[in-house]
């Protein structure tokens, strides 16, 4: 059985991340979703919010899990018995940070590998980040999350005005 983590802050999950979790079930047995806490990057939903948006777009999966975690990756990899970790890679912009943390991941544990999607070219530009920014000045985040994760934004900035 091949088991796979996707590891992400998913802060909060958009159809970019969506694509490459469903890319990925295709090719493994199983893709255990990754919820990393990252306490340290303010995160704007909370855990509880994050894991309930992901559990909601994966319902449809039958082979993928969610779960968080607040460890290093190596470790919730092996909690699972994943031997691969899946990232997506969009713009070059994105290949140090991942390239670095591909090694360091390997150095940690030599027997799990990293193996990169490219980004679907319609999510190659697309991040969480940019879409907290357009929906916090109430701008149309349809088409880069899902109609669920949009209502959760509009709620979150206008509780917060
Ligand atoms: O969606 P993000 O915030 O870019 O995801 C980054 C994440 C959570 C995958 C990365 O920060 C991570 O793996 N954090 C866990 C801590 C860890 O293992 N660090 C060492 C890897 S270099």
């Amino acid at each position: 059985m091949r088991i796979a983590v996707s590891p992400g802050s998913f802060d909060p999950v958009t159809l970019g991340h969506l694509d490459i979790i469903e890319r990925a079930a295709y090719i493994y047995d199983k893709v255990i979703v990754g919820i990393a806490k990252s306490p340290v990057k303010e995160p704007l939903f909370s855990l509880e919010e994050r894991l309930g948006m992901v559990t909601d777009s994966i319902s449809g999966i039958d082979n993928v899990d969610v779960d968080f975690f607040d460890t290093l990756l190596v470790e919730f990899a092996r909690k699972h018995g994943a031997t691969v970790i899946v990232k997506g890679l969009r713009a070059i912009s994105d290949f140090e940070h991942e390239f670095q943390m591909a090694h360091l991941n390997k150095k940690l544990d030599s027997r799990l590998e990293t193996v990169f999607m490219m980004a679907s070219p319609e999510f190659m530009f697309l991040s969480s980040s940019a879409v907290k920014e357009i929906a916090s000045f109430g701008g149309s985040v349809k088409g880069l999350v899902s109609d669920k994760v949009a209502a959760h934004l509009s709620d979150k900035f206008r509780k917060a005005l």
